[in-house]
């Protein structure tokens, strides 16, 4: 049996990647499949938590006991994350966030003309979800954890983007052929604000997710 230390929280994970269109068919995406979240949304609900799941295009069943908000695009991701953070306990932002839109979406769809080169495709900037949340925070004492999926400088470049982003925790992950993205398996170092560092051995995502918990719990208390 599990400990229901979250028992009366209200948590909010987001999961999955944000689609930014650009016409009707095609859009700018990643490859975040959303197994990273949901494992998190299922751990939190199995210790007693209530779970906001904020979804971005994961094309996964619902977890049992969990409240599923759907979206596409990061600026949809930011609304649903602000009204369910109003009164939640803890945030954990597991989704991959696009950092730019295209400035334009064309409400039909972009022909290819033979005679030339195609148009650039101009990009403007989202906004930063995480940082927002964690500057701006919605209850004295919400726990704010971020995600970080990295290829190089693992620790410092999480270590820096700890401290732009301003959460409490970062799970640092590194890109990698059987982790991270799509897998079921990930590897991960957990930052601290207060200069913590966790590792979390290689092992299914529902392992990393108890560990993230598990901290997010102790700062609860
Ligand atoms: O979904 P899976 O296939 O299981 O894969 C899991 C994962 C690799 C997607 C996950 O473990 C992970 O690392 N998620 C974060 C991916 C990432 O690279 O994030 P980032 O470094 O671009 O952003 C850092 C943090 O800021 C993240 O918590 C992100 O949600 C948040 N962010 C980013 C940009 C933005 N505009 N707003 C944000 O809130």
């Amino acid at each position: 049996a599990v400990a229901p230390d979250l028992a009366g929280r209200h948590v909010v994970v987001s999961a999955g990647g944000t689609r930014e269109p650009l016409d009707p068919v095609r859009f700018l995406g990643n490859r975040s499949s959303g197994k990273q979240g949901y494992a998190l949304a299922r751990t939190a609900a199995a210790r007693g938590a209530r779970v906001t799941l904020i979804a971005a295009n994961t094309g996964m069943p619902d977890p049992a006991g969990v409240d599923v908000v759907s979206v596409g695009t990061a600026v949809q991701l930011r609304e649903a994350v602000l009204k369910a953070a109003a009164d939640a306990d803890a945030v954990v932002m597991a989704a991959a966030v696009a950092d730019f839109r295209p400035a334009a979406y064309a409400a039909g769809k972009i022909k290819k003309k033979d005679d030339r080169d195609p148009d650039p495709i101009t990009l403007v900037r989202n906004p930063d979800i995480l940082a927002e949340i964690s500057t701006e925070r919605a209850r004295p004492g919400q726990v704010i954890v971020g995600f970080a999926a990295e290829t190089d400088d693992v620790l410092a470049n999480g270590r820096t983007k700890l401290e732009r982003k301003g959460c409490d925790l970062l799970v640092v992950n590194e890109v990698g052929e059987r982790k991270t993205f799509g897998s079921e398996e990930n590897e991960a170092v957990v930052l601290g604000a207060d200069g913590s560092e966790t590792p979390v051995p290689y092992g299914p995502k529902e392992a990393l997710a108890e560990t993230v918990w598990d901290l997010v719990a102790r700062r609860l208390e």
